[in-house]
């Protein structure tokens, strides 16, 4: 394997308070040395030859390290039309993503051993580190626990069944006990379908204008409060997935103060856009839960700059062309996010004034890597190798013809979007380069 030799960037890291010049040398998928100055000849003589070193001059970048991202859907087993892992992989590469948590919205879904297997190991023959949840449920039908030992055992890293809100009380409470017992997280995708007539838009203005019931704020309010009360005194890791209402990052605010370990995740869509842009984009910004007005994508805001949210997670989420093509209340919810995820974190939080890009490279790379026990989100002699080289000056439109998933479902194609992954490194290794 071939040494790697970032010199002259300025490396950056939330974790061990690194801000400054420095060099890093790069083998064996770990990181060897940082320092002041490394000196490129010494290291050529040491490797004996020329070949076997790649000096990557990364003056006037920014090193840090490589994000990760604990909610996409990959797709793969089942809907390869969409997205699978392969492609998948490469559009987190291209995003700067070295880790990635699959959510087990499968088909199968990722209730099984074999189901978990089959997608860590074909994770395995990708550029980064593709990691799975299990589901809490069999086949996501909310009634039925999966065999969270076995699932545990084989490698998956939290448990969720993201994508379908979970009903039943006891259920959620014995899956709790056990991820506490596991040491484990568990997700929850929080909205209360006995509320809700269209999931995807917001009730109020956007209901109101495509005249549809939509998806009412009552619903994630209710199952965040819900799932609060039942995690009390269980000691329980718990993630509030895709958070989107101001009342709900209230509730999460309060829950932590009050010492419960609680999380949440904030998608780069609900800390960017509002419910006008369903308005204006259609089935491209109808998501679950759904863009909401001007007070919640600030309040989400306000919960990152205080790490009430302490994620920013993509939910990236690919779906057909044709899919998306149909009318409102039939196409599916979701939009892709790895390539704009952290472009969108620089325009609309660091640009905007909100936070600096150390902090936001915690939200995207060393608060999820700790909240899912992933050895990954920070830049130390010994490290894994996952190391991103930004380049925070340059604008870009993005357009379709990049993308680098199999989908294109997103609003944001057109938009000038301020930040550009140059070299993404994951185990010592070139995974995407510009
Ligand atoms: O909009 C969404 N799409 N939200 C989810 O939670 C699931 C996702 C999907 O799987 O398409």
């Amino acid at each position: 394997m071939k040494k790697i030799l970032i010199k002259n960037g300025y490396v950056i890291d939330p974790k061990t308070g690194k801000d400054g010049h420095k060099d890093i040398l790069i083998s064996d998928g770990k990181i060897e040395k940082i320092s002041e100055s490394i000196d490129a000849d010494a290291c050529r003589k040491e490797v004996k030859g020329k070949n076997n070193l790649r000096v990557v001059d990364a003056e006037g970048l920014l090193v840090a390290p490589g994000l990760v991202d604990v909610h996409v859907h990959f797709r793969d087993p089942g809907f390869t039309e969409k997205e699978d892992i392969y492609t998948g992989a490469k559009a987190a590469a291209k995003g700067g993503f070295t880790s990635v948590v699959m959510m087990a919205n499968t088909k199968p879904a990722i209730d099984s051993v074999d189901t978990l297997e089959y997608v860590l190991n074909k994770g395995k023959e990708t550029a980064i580190n593709v990691y799975a949840c299990g589901n809490v449920t069999m086949g996501l039908k909310g009634e039925e626990l999966t065999d969270m030992d076995a699932l545990a055992q084989a490698g998956a890293v939290g448990f969720t069944d993201d994508g379908i809100p979970l009903v039943k009380e006891d259920i959620v409470k014995k899956a709790m006990e056990k991820c506490a017992q596991l040491d484990m997280p568990i997700s929850f995708h929080e909205e209360d379908p006995s509320v809700i007539e269209n999931n995807g838009i917001n009730r109020g203005k956007a209901s109101e204008f495509f005249g549809i019931g939509g998806s009412p704020r009552q619903a994630e309010i209710n199952m965040i409060a819900r799932d609060i009360k039942l995690a009390e005194g269980l000691g329980t890791s718990i993630d509030i997935q895709h958070i989107s209402t101001k009342e709900g990052v209230q509730l999460v605010r309060e829950a932590k103060a009050s010492g419960m370990s609680i999380h949440a995740e904030a998608t780069p869509h609900h800390f960017s856009l509002t419910e006008e842009a369903a308005i204006e984009h259609g089935t491209l910004a109808k998501m679950n839960p759904p863009l909401r007005e001007e007070a919640d994508r600030r309040a989400i805001i306000a919960g990152l700059v205080d790490e009430t949210i302490d994620m920013i997670a993509t939910d990236h989420a690919p779906h057909t062309a044709e899919e998306k093509a149909r009318e409102l209340t039939k196409a599916p919810s979701g939009i892709i996010g790895l390539e704009t995820a952290l472009p969108l974190g620089i325009t609309n939080l660091v640009d905007a004034g909100y936070m600096t890009i150390n902090k936001l490279i915690k939200l995207m790379s060393t608060n999820p890597a700790a909240v899912y026990h992933l050895d990954a989100g920070y830049i130390a002699e010994g490290g894994p190798a996952d190391i991103i080289l930004i380049d925070t000056r340059v604008s870009e439109i993005y357009e379709k013809e990049n993308i680098a998933s199999k989908a294109c479902n997103t609003p944001f194609i057109g938009c000038e979007l301020k930040g550009k992954v140059m070299m993404t490194i994951c185990r010592g290794e070139v995974a995407y380069e510009a």
